[in-house]
């Protein structure tokens, strides 16, 4: 560590669910019931039954009451491969609406694929079907529900699994032989009780809401396992609401292998990964160090300003429980790696899935994220001055063609200011650039964040599927105040 020794570093970190966490230091829990089951494509289809419930579950050794995909929380990982045909039975037995999401998917937005325009009213069903294009890129992807109005609620209360597409990375020797982890980072804020804690509207909604249970596939601080001399290949998920991951790892440095959108074009050496809510990273750690145990830690990330509240620089954002400050504002064990014995040596590959050049746009569109705090209790949040009407076409793009969009950061009133973490479905973009700056590597993506005060240009291609679909804010809490708009996209 550069910023801590680790006795330092141990002495100022913050523990996320404290009596949890000691005892799973102590090795005292086990968290059984809770590890998300596999669902594997067979012979090209994908055919399985999901039902969206609310359970009494244990959660890091805690009781909770949450919502989930066919009782585990996160839900059960789906992997398909490109070309597969996707079916899915969905059961909605949630007493309010519900529906799916297929994040980051290039399917058709239309009919009963992702088509988030659905409402599954409660106790009612409905079957999901699509096929991914034959040239789909592998990568990390998963599925959420995004009913307006419900969707940060339904996060928040445990919706959300991996869906992995298999492709070309899977298939490079080095990766292949690496030892693969998923680590859905999601957070929880529950009572005593293990009732799910419900935020004010101001601040904490506003903010969008964080938990002090910060949590890596439902459990705390758990402990992978890296080959001496080998790779570990994590895959990352940030399924939280509004909680950004700055991702650190003791002693060891980081090698970016894929964004949200795929494989880019070579590792690339990072210190830190930032992680905006929705966005999805995979890096690959070498067995290099000394055998022990070294931690995966997530570092405070400033996401907003609260100007007139929350001075002194640190308090960004009370936590959930008794007022304390959120555990954003200090450092957190999210998992621990130890040391095995590795079979052999595996080098790191040099090269990866190469990432064509971005195209020409032929269009050019701005958009500025910005809020009032006129309408408390009502939609704040807007985009170009509008906040979401399902029935207004916001964008009305042609199919074949590349537009480049300047995403904005408009700030708002108050002395108020937040990122704000830019999602689009359906199609995968490439950042041009960020506040004038040149990306330092290619990369396609479906999140880029936009930070306070800053602006993003990125170039999106319009391919294959015409209909309607949305872009928003992933702060989930601003998507449902109002932060999305409507793309159709015309053949
Ligand atoms: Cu992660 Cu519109 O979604
Ligand atoms: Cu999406
Ligand atoms: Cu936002």
């Amino acid at each position: 560590m550069n910023l801590y020794t680790r006795r330092k570093f141990l002495r100022t970190i913050a523990v996320s669910g404290t009596t949890a966490w000691a005892a799973s230091r102590l090795g005292l829990l086990s968290d059984s019931g809770l590890t998300a089951g596999l669902m594997t494509s067979q012979g090209g289809m994908l055919d399985l039954s999901l039902r969206a419930q609310m359970d009494r579950l244990s959660l890091a050794g805690r009781p909770a009451t949450l919502y989930s995909y066919n009782g585990s929380v996160p839900g059960p990982r789906l992997e398909i491969r490109s070309g597969d045909q996707v079916r899915i039975r969905f059961v909605n037995r949630l007493s309010e609406p519900t529906n799916l999401h297929f994040h980051g998917l290039h399917v058709s937005p239309s009919g009963n694929a992702d088509n988030v325009f659905l409402e599954i009213p409660p106790g009612e069903s409905q079957i999901y079907e699509f096929s991914l294009p034959r040239s789909h890129r592998g990568g990390t992807y998963w599925y959420h529900p995004h009913v307006h109005h419900l969707v940060a609620r339904q996060v928040w209360a445990g919706l959300a699994g991996l869906l992995i597409v298999r492709g070309e990375l899977d298939d490079i020797p080095e990766i292949r032989d690496a030892d693969e982890q998923f680590l859905v980072l999601k957070e929880f804020g529950l009572d005593a009780s293990g009732e799910l804690l419900t935020p004010d509207p101001t601040p904490q909604i506003m903010q969008g809401r964080e938990g002090d249970l910060v949590l890596v596939n439902g459990e705390s601080n758990p402990t992978f396992r890296i080959p001496k001399g080998g790779l570990l290949r994590l895959r990352f998920l940030n399924a939280s609401v509004a909680r950004y991951y700055r991702i650190k790892l003791e002693d060891h440095p980081m090698y970016l292998i894929a964004t949200d959108g795929g494989p880019i074009g070579e590792p690339f050496e990072l210190r830190e990964l930032l992680l905006a809510p929705g966005e999805r990273a995979e890096i690959l750690v070498r067995g290099e160090r000394s055998p022990g145990r070294y931690y995966l830690v997530n570092l405070p990330y400033r996401r907003f300003n609260m100007g007139m509240m929350g001075e002194g620089g640190m308090m960004c954002g009370m936590g959930m429980t008794g007022g304390r400050p959120s555990s954003s504002a200090e450092p957190i064990v999210l998992a621990t790696l130890e040391y095995k014995e590795g079979e052999r040596t595996l080098p790191l590959p040099t090269r990866l899935v190469p990432v064509e050049p971005w195209p020409e746009a032929t269009v050019q569109r701005q958009l500025v994220f910005s809020h009032s705090m006129m309408s408390m209790g009502g939609d704040a949040f807007t985009i170009n001055g509008s906040s979401f009407d399902p029935e207004r076409i916001d964008a009305a793009v042609r199919v074949g063609t590349v537009e480049e969009w300047e995403i904005v950061n408009g700030g708002g009133m108050m002395m108020m200011d937040f990122d704000h973490p830019f999602h689009i479905h359906t199609n995968a973009f490439q950042v041009v650039s960020e506040n004038e700056r040149s990306p330092r590597f290619r990369a396609w993506r479906d999140v880029v964040n936009v930070p306070m005060g800053e602006s993003v240009r990125i170039r999106i291609p319009f391919r294959d599927f015409s209909g309607r679909t949305v872009y928003h804010c992933h702060i989930l809490d601003h998507e449902d105040l109002g932060m999305m708009a409507v793309v159709e996209m015309r053949a």
